[in-house]
Parts: C-alpha cells; structure tokens; sequence
C-alpha cells in the first residue's frame, strides 16, 4: 500500500495500539487493494497523523502547565493576561492551515477517480432485503458472491428494489447507497486477486446485519472462465427434486435456468459455486444447504424464504439438487 510519512508515523503509532487481530480484519483501512480503497486510506490516515499530532500537543501542553504552575504555599496570584493578538493568530491560522491541506489532498484524490475508461465491465447491483442481486452482461445473473477481473475498471450501476441499501467494501472502495428510484454508479479497480468482505452499511431492517456479500477478485482468465461457467446450463433436475421444486412453487420467486423465472428472490442456477447461503449466514456445504431449506427462520430470523416443513428426505433431495448447480 502506498502511504506517505505523515501517514506512515500515525500507522507506526497506531500500530503498538491496535491489536494484530483487529489490523487483520477486512474492515479495516489497511486492506485497501484497488487505487479507490487506497486514497481512502491515504486520507484516513494523513487525518489520524494530524489528530495525533494534536493530541499529544494538546495533553502534553495541559501536563506541563498543571504541573509547572500548579499552586504553591506563600504563591501570589498571577498577572491577567487580556487578549494576546499573536497566540489569537496562531490558534486561528493552524486549523486554517490544516483545513486548506486536507481539502486540497481530499480533491487530489478525487481527481483520480471521477474517469469511467471504455473498457469497464458494467455490473448492475440491485439491493434487496437482504441478499444482493448482480447482473453481468448477457443475461449472466447471480447473487451475493460479486466476481470482478483484477486490473480491469467494474463500472456498478447500484439500484434497489425496496429500500435504501448502502453497498461497502472497504478493501475496494467507500460506502455508495442503493436508493429506490435513483441510479447511482460507482466504480473500482481490484488490484490483487482475492476474496474481500462487504456488508450493507446502511440499516434496512430485520437482517440488515445478515446482508454480507463477498468480492471476488480473479485473475483475467478465471474471471472469464468464471463467467463462461455462469453462462453455461446447470445439470438437470432429477425428477424427485424437480418434483419437490415445482409442488412447493420455489419458482415463483426463484430462478433456475432452463426451469423457472422467480424475481424476487435470488437466482439458484448456480448456487452450488458459491461459498456462502443466505447472504453470508452460513457456509455453502451440502449439510448448511439442508438446515436453510428445513428451517430458513432458524438460521436467518426474517428472512423472506419461508419455512415449508420439507420432510429430511425431501430437504435433502432439494439440497442435493442445489449444490449441483455449479
Ligand atoms: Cu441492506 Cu442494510
């Protein structure tokens, strides 16, 4: 990560303060690996140098003070002082000086990411509650697990399809809201192949907490390998899950390719590549695919996925099916 030495002395400072643990955690500024996440970072810190810098002024000017002229037995009461124009200047002129600093930094960096290249891939993101819809190019949808190429500009078109969502993921860029009615575009660079966390920040009911969605960042070729996979048909049904599907109406809300059209709930035709189950709330295994499908209120309270009392035989006949569409 690039960081300047302002920045660079209030990480050292900061650093013997913060637990590893805390630094590691993927909501914290110094994961950023795209240049958006990176001036975020950047100013983050300039600010925290400049706080820090204050901070032990400040205290240290207040010590020395208490200490130096604190009370003494037989002391005369000190001279007034009223008005004193140079300090007045001083006090004034600093933050004055700060502020022109972190405003003429903040519009640097601003700078850098306003230009929207030719070559950006388009991703439409549509918030719901509360799971995350994505739709690529040709018809490619998929849900809560965003694969973006490395080095190449993602162009998101953020909507929403109830209420106001906030899409975050700090590794990759800053907070951008989904709002209902309104198109807002936003956009970032993975400069590293990995697996980076999101969540809403931005409360929108029940779940809000339970809406994490994961960012994954593949090399060129994966990516392409990746989206070609997403393109291609699932395996076909077998006819004792089809049968599960069809009776209890998954897919008035669900989309499977090639067996049914559900909108308002996320599209299943490849679910089984993916590494999490509703939103985030639990790890995609053949057994936590089971527990979601006999009790979705259980593993995510309020979740629009109703429960429909499958028998184990049939949870598991539905679940199988699932995790086969790779
Ligand atoms: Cu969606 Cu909070």
């Amino acid at each position: 990560m690039r960081m300047r030495w302002p920045a660079a002395a209030a990480a050292a400072a900061l650093a013997v303060a913060i637990p590893e643990s805390a630094l590691a955690a993927p909501f914290w500024q110094t994961s950023a690996t795209s240049s958006q996440a990176q001036s975020i970072s950047f100013l983050f810190w300039v600010v925290m140098a400049i706080a820090a810098v204050l901070l032990v002024g400040v205290l240290g000017a207040l010590l020395l003070i208490v200490v130096r002229f604190r009370d003494r037995p037989g002391a005369f009461d000190p001279r007034p002082v009223y008005g004193n124009l140079r300090l007045e200047m001083v006090w004034t002129g600093i933050p004055i000086v700060i502020l022109i600093v972190v405003f003429g930094l903040m519009v640097g960096e601003m700078g850098k990411e306003i230009d929207i290249g030719p070559n950006a891939l388009d991703i439409t993101l549509v918030g719901h509650q509360w799971w995350w819809e994505f739709r690529y190019p040709d018809n490619v949808v998929t849900a809560n697990e965003l694969h973006v190429p490395v080095g190449r500009q993602v162009r998101l078109t953020l909507l929403s399809a109830d209420v106001v969502h906030n899409f975050w993921v700090p590794s990759l860029n800053g907070k951008e809201q989904m709002i209902p009615g309104q198109t807002n575009i936003w956009t970032f660079t993975a400069g590293s192949a990995g697996t980076y966390d999101g969540a809403c920040s931005e409360y929108c009911g029940t779940q809000h907490g339970w809406m994490r969605l994961t960012v994954v960042a593949d090399q060129p070729a994966a990516f392409d390998q990746w989206l070609a996979a997403q393109r291609a048909p699932g395996p076909a049904a077998s006819p004792a899950a089809l049968q599960i599907y069809t009776a209890n109406a998954c897919g008035g809300c669900h989309t499977i390719a090639g067996v049914s059209n559900g909108k308002v709930a996320p599209d299943l035709s490849h679910i089984g590549s993916r590494q999490t189950i509703g939103a985030g709330v639990i790890t995609n295994t053949p057994d936590n695919m089971r527990r979601w499908l006999q009790s979705p209120q259980d593993v995510k309270p309020g979740s629009y996925m109703p429960d429909f009392h499958f028998s184990g035989d049939q949870a598991q006949t539905l679940a199988t099916y699932l995790e086969s569409l790779k």
